[in-house]
């Protein structure tokens, strides 16, 4: 059974995530590291803890990230039109009585990573500041950690914060190159991915008039972001973004992925843009590219069976 940390910034499907990775029994989830993103790293501990205690799982460590990033320059801006301002879709929810560990997310990865050596799979959920933090002050940190699956980049197809870049990578895209760099067995999961993967609304009627563990408070959750993806998209549905990179590391046999270097804008109108170079098919003398160690990109997913094990979950 794996072990998995889950670095989040709840957000809407970040809470989807959770709650399936919590309904798995093929994994046990070991502890959740906040960072910035969809709201502030602040308020993503306030919301890991209420999911958590939501889920009776106050058992599960949180431990609170970065509150800035590590590319110099860049402003924090959460995204409350997608999310709610709160990050979970205005639910006006009542403060959690918990209250995260003393470690920081940077240090409890590092510790579990080292305890467990080769076990622990990080499924990050948001910008890459606290795994980038983690490989810079630990130098074992990428031999020790198991696999990272990074929710993040559009490979090959527009982003969804700008044409060039996915949200979570825009957001540190310093961050986000350290780790496609760094030598650890990384598994992006990108937009050309997740827009694959729609939960449409009669699903979320579904959820609606369930009796699942989850369902009625994600199905309440949910108005915000179907009403962001109907503005942004002209859609009656929503991406499952998080949830699609958390059942990867899960069930791994859902994608299918190539191997590559990956390497990040960080400056200009392409920041946060993920070009993918394949080594085996181009013979370009780079050493900035062909000296870089290879990562996985997901390629193809089997988007039904994702839906279905997010509503049976
Ligand atoms: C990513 O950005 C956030 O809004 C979502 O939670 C997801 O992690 C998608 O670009
Ligand atoms: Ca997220």
């Amino acid at each position: 059974i794996k072990k998995i940390i889950i670095d989040t910034d709840p957000g809407i499907d970040d809470a989807i995530a959770i709650f399936v990775a919590l309904q798995s029994p093929e994994i046990e989830v070991i502890g959740l590291t906040t960072i910035f993103g969809n709201v502030h790293t602040t308020l993503s501990t306030r919301n890991a803890l209420h999911l958590l205690e939501i889920a009776g799982r106050t058992d599960i460590p949180v431990a609170e990230g970065s509150h800035v990033t590590i590319t110099e320059g860049v402003k924090l801006q959460s995204s409350g039109y997608v999310h709610g301002t709160d990050g979970l879709g205005n639910q006006n929810i009542s403060p959690p009585k918990g209250k995260p560990i003393e470690q920081t997310a940077a240090e409890f990865l590092i510790q579990q990573a080292s305890l467990y050596s080769g076990k622990v799979t990080v499924v990050a959920l948001g910008p890459l500041t606290n795994i980038a933090l983690a490989i810079q002050l630990d130098p074992e940190f990428f031999k020790n950690v198991g696999q990272i699956v990074v929710l993040g980049g559009a490979f090959a197809v527009n982003g969804n914060v700008s044409p060039a870049a996915e949200a979570n990578i825009f957001k540190d895209p310093t961050a986000a190159d350290i780790v496609f760099t760094s030598g650890a067995d990384v598994l992006a999961v990108g937009l050309n991915i997740t827009h694959q993967v729609v939960l449409t609304d009669s699903h979320r009627g579904e959820l609606a008039k369930s009796n699942g563990k989850f369902a009625k408070y994600l199905s309440k959750l949910l108005d915000v972001y179907f009403d962001y993806h109907h503005t942004a998209y002209n859609t009656r549905g929503v991406f499952l973004h998080d949830p699609t990179a958390l059942l990867a590391a899960v069930n791994p046999s859902l994608i299918t992925y190539s191997e590559g270097v990956v390497r990040v804008q960080t400056v200009g109108i392409t920041k946060g843009l993920t070009i993918f170079y394949n080594k085996q098919k181009r013979a370009v003398e780079v050493t900035e590219w062909s000296g870089k160690p290879s990562v996985k990109v997901a390629v193809t997913v089997d988007a039904p069976k994702v839906i279905e094990l997010v509503m049976a979950r």
